[in-house]
């Protein structure tokens, strides 16, 4: 499952499933890397949990914890823009 949610993606991890997180904000498939990056220097982030989860992934490649939404950028864009 993923589900956009403002400029971060609540997203469903398997146990043990190897992920690679869009670092280049390039992808068709965002949160998740699609090979688009390829010609620069931006690499995707790969990531996995050990154990089933739901995450907030995020969606403007501005998070200091990244793959994972830091609602620091996101949450102050939703709150300035009201
Ligand atoms: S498409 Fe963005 S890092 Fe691969």
């Amino acid at each position: 499952m993923t589900t956009k949610n403002g400029s971060f993606y609540q997203f469903s991890l398997a146990p043990h499933k190897s992920y690679y997180w869009c670092a280049c904000g390039k992808s068709a498939k965002l949160p998740l890397c699609d090979g688009s990056h390829r010609g620069c220097a931006i690499k995707p982030l790969p990531f996995s949990s050990d154990v089933e989860a739901i995450v907030d992934l995020c969606g403007c490649q501005k998070s200091k914890t990244a793959p994972y939404c830091d609602h620091e950028f996101c949450c102050k864009q939703i709150s300035t823009s009201s």
